[in-house]
């Protein structure tokens, strides 16, 4: 592990030898902005996308995008071979950089870059034959959670908050409106309609999310992306989590209550197999 190749600041090195800086403003303010692409067959999925959300994450916190996508691909096509032909997860980390402790934006720091590449283990088949349990807790996270901010305290204390409750995930719910997991998108099936809350300032505008949408609407799906109350949250004949790590994963539990029949629905796994297809095509 320590032995890893790993880029940072224009290097390639191995991870016990990549340091930085304990001024760096990542470490001292989590001032900074991330990224988390899958890679299958040594090909990143919807690069494209994750390039765009990676830049309008950098925008909306006035970092200026360090690399040109082409330079970010040659990055992630190194390190994907380096770390062989499984599936991996490539993680981007962009900071404001090194400088003296102010809030205000220094004049001149350059950003701190660093990416890895790990293997991504398949997602347990047991998982997707029980479902996962999952709580609702209250949303406290800011207001700007469409960013991919490496400031992630509140999502770790409610991600905590649901483990130490023995379930898998936090569903959180703002205004009596449920928005995403502590680390996921949320679908849910109501009535025979795929549904899930559109994209605004209360959920990360996932890349899983966005491929399912459109997954369903190439297949005739019905779905709809609209609020989604607590009330017709809980009652949902299926829920599933997304993300670009874990996939599309069917909640069974929720708050201590069998959700639907108490197994992974239909719809899911008509979704779950949709979503392998278009995985397989990366192969190729
Ligand atoms: C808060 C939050 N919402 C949603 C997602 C899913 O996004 P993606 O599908 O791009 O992985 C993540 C991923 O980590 C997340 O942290």
């Amino acid at each position: 592990m320590s032995s890893q190749l790993v880029y940072l600041n224009g290097e390639y090195l191995p991870l016990n030898e990549a340091k930085i800086s304990v001024l760096d403003r990542g470490f001292i303010f989590g001032d900074g902005v991330y990224e988390v692409i899958p890679a299958y067959g040594s090909k990143a999925l919807r690069f494209e996308h994750h390039m765009q959300r990676l830049q309008n994450s950098l925008d909306a916190v006035r970092i200026t995008n360090p690399l040109s996508n082409a330079q970010w691909q040659e990055i992630i096509d190194k390190l994907i071979a380096e770390t062989g032909p499984q599936d991996q997860s490539i993680y981007l980390h962009i900071t404001r950089g090194v400088a003296s402790r102010d809030h205000r934006f220094p004049d001149d720091s350059k950003p701190t870059v660093f990416v890895m590449s790990n293997i991504l283990p398949a997602v347990e088949p047991e998982l997707l034959k029980t479902g996962i349990s999952a709580v609702t807790l209250d949303d406290i996270r800011w207001q700007y959670c469409n960013i991919k901010a490496i400031a992630l305290l509140p999502n770790i204390l409610l991600r905590q908050q649901a483990v130490d409750k023995g379930t898998a995930e936090a569903i959180l719910i703002r205004n009596g409106s449920m928005t995403e997991g502590a680390a996921s998108n949320v679908f849910i099936v109501s009535g025979g309609i795929i549904k899930t809350p559109p994209k605004d300032q209360q959920v990360l505008p996932g890349i899983t999310r966005d491929l399912i949408v459109e997954l369903a609407k190439t297949h005739n799906m019905p779905i709809e992306e609209i609020s989604i109350s607590e009330k017709e949250f809980l009652a949902a004949e299926e829920i599933w989590l997304t993300s670009s790590t874990k996939e599309i994963l069917p909640v069974t539990q929720i708050n201590e209550q069998q959700v639907g029949n108490g197994k992974p629905g239909v719809v899911w796994q008509d979704m779950y197999q949709k979503y392998q297809d278009y995985k397989e095509t990366l192969r190729k």
